[in-house]
Order: structure tokens, then C-alpha cells, then sequence
């Protein structure tokens, strides 16, 4: 176990050695990622918003067989699957789950009758108390920065974080911005108990996106992200074409049908999956700005460790 955390709620709540969970993410958090991440000493979720629960199944049991450590599921609850896939995996034994996107009041009382931990993800300090009081183990903060589905709110982490540690009494994790070490260190440094990282692990070896779609990050400069569909379903995603016909429609002030149309069903698989980089929805966060290459998820756990002590020892922590 590492002595940087000592009395950590976040590394005894899940058994693991880092404060550093994995957000569970579409299309590129599949049992590869899951498992290298829990191999790393930290939390692997894997994504049940982009399978089916066929796909899910067989995921599940192949990040069993990569590791023997921890690991969870993230499961956004308006997809349309989201009671099936709840059903596949408390059937092959996950005990771990991240709700987000919806009120976890209904989901909870099964998952907690099955013995699980649940965490729900909130953009706001109101939605963490109401997580608290419904039962929750632990809350989840993301701020604006982060990259996917977002709330409307706008409060960036370093606002968030703060107000949702002083809400509730359960664990938090902070969400949103956080790819380097020094970033760990000061969501840390704000009262979070651990992290939840996104984007830096979905640019790595072990995520399931396109080679394409890295590399498109890896070449994106600092303000390339932008959160659209704020006044339907807000997502932080990569300036490109497609950004560009999502924002035009939305100026003209183009209605619910039309916005879902463009979206369709396909074109967060079209861009992520199968690369295709100007007409696919690439959703990343700000941090897109902050990488360039694509690592392993083991050489992102080194960095990050290594740039926390630095932090640590900047700041004369502990002198
Ligand atoms: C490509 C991508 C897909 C995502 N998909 C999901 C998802 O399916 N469910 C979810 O709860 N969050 C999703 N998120 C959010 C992440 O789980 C995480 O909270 C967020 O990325 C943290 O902010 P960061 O991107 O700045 O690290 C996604 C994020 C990205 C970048």
C-alpha cells in the first residue's frame, strides 16, 4: 500500500492502493482499460453506456480474467439499457457501481439490498446532499471542465469541489480537469478524497477508441473543447465539423427533433470508433489541451505519481 494517503475514505471504500478512479466512458472504457487501471492500484469502471447487455456481459467477464483487483461499473441511467445492464452485472458478481445522468433514488434500492457500493456522479453541492441522504456511499463532483455529459451549471472544480466537500459527510471525488499530478494534488488540497479521471485515460494505449480519434486529441491546443446542447443535453466535446453543425442548428434556434436527428444515435460511435474525426462527436475535456501522446494507463499512474510528489514537494507538504 503506498503511504502518500495515509487514512484515505476513497482507497478504503474500494480496496485499492491510488485515490484515482477511472470514469466509466462510451466507447473507450471496455475491459482492457478497466482492468490495466485496477492492475495501476486504481479504480477501472467499466462503461455500460455504449453496450449492449450482450457486449456487457462478455466484458465483464474478460476484465475478471485481466485482474483480480477491484472494479466497477459506471452506468448512466437514462440509457435505455440501464435496468438490464444494472440485472447482467449484479449476475456476474460486480459489486461496485458509478451511477450518473438521472436520480439514483430508484436504482439505489436494489443495488444496496445486493450488498453494493454505490457513488453517483453531481454537478451541483444540492444534488450531492440529495445523493447523501438517498444512500449513497459516496458522491462523485464533475465540473464544466470535464470532457462527455455535463450539467448545466457551469461551476468549474475548483468551485465545486469545495461546496460539495462542505455539503455532505460521505466520501467526494472530484471530476473534471484533473490529468496531471499536480491537478490530483490540488482537487486533494480542496477537501476531495480521490479523483475520478476521464479524458487522460481515454487517450491511452488501453482505451478502445480509434487511433484517429487519440491522435486528434493529441493534436488539439488548449481551447479546441466546448460544452454545446445546453439547452438539451449539455456535452463538452472537440471542435470539428460536427461541433460546427450542432452549434449552427442550435443558433437558429433549431427544436428538440431536429438536435436529436443531427445527433442521431451513431455519432458518438461514428467519431470515437471508427475515427471518423470532422463528422463523429468527439466528447473530451478541457485536459485535451494538457496531452500530448498517448501512454500506457501504467506510464499514466508513474506521472501521476510522480507529479504529485513534486507538487507535495513544492508546496513543502509535510516539512
Ligand atoms: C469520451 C468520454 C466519454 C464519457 N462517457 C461517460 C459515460 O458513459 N458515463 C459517465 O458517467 N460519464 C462519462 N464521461 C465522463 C467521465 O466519466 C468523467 O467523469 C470525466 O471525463 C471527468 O472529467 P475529465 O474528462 O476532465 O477527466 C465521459 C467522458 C469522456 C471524455
Amino acid at each position: 500500500m503506498s503511504d502518500r494517503w495515509p487514512d484515505n475514505r476513497v482507497t478504503a471504500l474500494f480496496g485499492i492502493e491510488h485515490p484515482v478512479v477511472q470514469g466509466g466512458m462510451i466507447y473507450q472504457s471496455g475491459a482492457k482499460l478497466a482492468a490495466a487501471v485496477s492492475n495501476a492500484g486504481g479504480l477501472g469502471l467499466l462503461g455500460a453506456g455504449s453496450m449492449r447487455p450482450d457486449l456487457l456481459r462478455e466484458q465483464l467477464v474478460k476484465c475478471r480474467g485481466l485482474t483480480h483487483k477491484p472494479f466497477g461499473l459506471n452506468l448512466p441511467l437514462f440509457f435505455k439499457h440501464a435496468r438490464e445492464a444494472m440485472e447482467v452485472a449484479l449476475e456476474e458478481g460486480v459489486r461496485i457501481f458509478f451511477t450518473s445522468a438521472g436520480s439514483p433514488k430508484k436504482a439505489i434500492g436494489p443495488l444496496k439490498e445486493a450488498g453494493c457500493t454505490v457513488v453517483h456522479v453531481v454537478a451541483s453541492p444540492v444534488l450531492a446532499k440529495k445523493c447523501e441522504d438517498a444512500g449513497c456511499d459516496a458522491v462523485v463532483c464533475e465540473g464544466f471542465e470535464a470532457g462527455g455529459h455535463n450539467g448545466r451549471e457551469e461551476l468549474t472544480t475548483m468551485v465545486l469541489t469545495p461546496q460539495c466537500v462542505a455539503a455532505v459527510d460521505i466520501p467526494v471525488l472530484a471530476a473534471g480537469g484533473i490529468a496531471t499530478g499536480a491537478q490530483l494534488a490540488a482537487t486533494l488540497a480542496l477537501g476531495a478524497d480521490g479523483a475520478q479521471i476521464g479524458s487522460r485515460f481515454a487517450i491511452t494505449a488501453e482505451s478502445s477508441g480509434h487511433e484517429r480519434w487519440k491522435q486528434a486529441v493529441v493534436d488539439a491546443g488548449p481551447a479546441d473543447t466546448q460544452l454545446v446542447l445546453k439547452s438539451q443535453q449539455p456535452v463538452r466535446l472537440l471542435k470539428n465539423d460536427f461541433r460546427d453543425q450542432v452549434t449552427n442548428a442550435e443558433a437558429r434556434g433549431a427544436g428538440r427533433e431536429e438536435l436529436a436527428a443531427l445527433l442521431g444515435t451513431g455519432r458518438a460511435r461514428r467519431g470515437m470508433l471508427e475515427g471518423d474525426v470532422e463528422g463523429g462527436e468527439l466528447e473530451i475535456g478541457q485536459v485535451a489541451g494538457l496531452m500530448d501522446d498517448v501512454p500506457t494507463v501504467a506510464e499514466v499512474f508513474t506521472r501521476l505519481l510522480t507529479g504529485y510528489d513534486e507538487a507535495c514537494r513544492r508546496l513543502g507538504a509535510g516539512e
